[in-house]
């Protein structure tokens, strides 16, 4: 039985030593390994053997199984496996499906609405997210005492200028642009911002640190808040793509009087009231008001001749209204069963 075993080793391995290619693998394996090949009739002849012979032949058996395997191993890694054999292809095997990419839903919420804006022949502009206390606070009447700079949590930045002072911030709104707008296009003016803003916000289901909003500005030398009204509801209306009413009410913003809350009929359940709504049949959307003499002052125009209204409001919420998304955290999240749905 030993010799037996010992002829059929050096049988192997010169077989295995011959090998070609993975056809010539395929035939050795189901030779030698295979459920009738010759070594699953050596394990068969064991029973026969008397015991003090049967232990040590086993585990011949066993090794030469084990290095015959360890090879055909090393050998296909070697050829590669027939699927892969030059040429072949499977053409039964289903395809593999690309994945297109697609915009943000953010970025597509925002260039919807700079549509809606552009139609109406407003500028869409930009401001810097590091900005100055200047035009971030000062120039929109908020002085350094005021006590308005409490209603938004500031990340300052940890950096003196030249008199020793912190001035710059992470801007808490996209309100920055509007002095630097007038300063750069006087007026008539129509231009409309959007961008990323930062407040130290603690985080939840409808607060994020960082965030996206749009600001309006019209200025002309007839604005009134009839203007202001026919605007938003322009942009509501195109952009929750339905007839959609707004109302307002006195609300206060150190750069604007009259300052205003607006609010729009809910867009879930027609003004009926719903759970989106508080069964109240409106909802909050944005601050407004006519821009304060103040402002118009800081951005070199001159409030006897010119009035304007502005407004601000966040992207985000806007964007959970029109598609029903309960979370805010979910924008940033990376996760792809929430973005591959737009
Ligand atoms: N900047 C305000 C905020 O971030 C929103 C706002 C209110 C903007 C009134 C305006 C405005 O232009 O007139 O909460």
């Amino acid at each position: 039985m030993k010799n037996k075993l010992q002829n059929l080793k050096q049988e192997v391995l010169s077989q295995l030593a011959g090998i070609a290619d993975i056809f010539d693998i395929e035939k050795v394996e189901k030779k030698y390994l295979g459920k009738k090949g010759e070594l699953a009739a050596v394990f068969k002849e064991l029973k026969s053997l008397p015991e003090k012979e049967k232990k040590a032949v086993a585990q011949q058996a066993q090794q030469l199984r084990d290095e015959v395997m360890d090879k055909i191993v090393e050998l296909k890694n070697k050829f590669g496996s027939i699927d892969e054999k030059d040429g072949f292809i499977d053409v039964t095997l289903p395809g593999v499906k690309i994945e297109g990419g697609h915009l943000h839903p953010l970025t597509q919420v925002q260039r919807d609405l700079e549509r809606i804006f552009l139609s109406m022949g407003f500028k869409i502009l930009e401001g810097p997210e590091l900005e100055s206390d200047y035009y971030n606070f000062e120039a929109l009447n908020i002085p350094k005492t005021h006590p308005a700079r409490d209603m938004q949590d500031t990340f300052f930045i940890d950096q003196k200028n030249k008199a020793g002072e912190y001035d710059l911030v992470m801007r808490t709104h996209t309100s920055n642009v509007q002095v630097r707008a007038m300063e750069k296009y006087g007026a008539p003016l129509r231009a409309v911002a959007l961008g990323k803003i930062y407040r130290n916000e603690n985080i939840d289901a409808s607060h994020e640190h960082t965030f996206y909003q749009i600001e309006g500005l019209m200025i002309d030398e007839r604005i009134s808040l009839a203007n202001l009204a026919g605007v938003l509801k322009e942009m509501f209306s195109g952009f929750y793509q339905k007839e959609v009413n707004i109302r307002m009410r006195p609300g206060y913003f150190p750069f604007v009087e009259p300052g205003l809350e607006v609010e729009m009929s809910c867009v879930f359940c027609n003004g009926r009231g719903c759970s989106v709504c508080k069964k109240t049949g409106w909802v909050e959307m944005l601050g407004a008001g006519l821009v304060h003499p103040n402002v118009l002052r800081a951005g070199g125009i001159d409030p006897d001749k010119f009035q304007g209204f502005a407004f601000g409001t966040g992207i985000e919420r806007l964007a959970m209204l029109k598609y029903g998304i309960d979370d805010i955290r979910l924008f940033n999240s990376g996760d792809m069963s929430f973005l591959n749905q737009f």
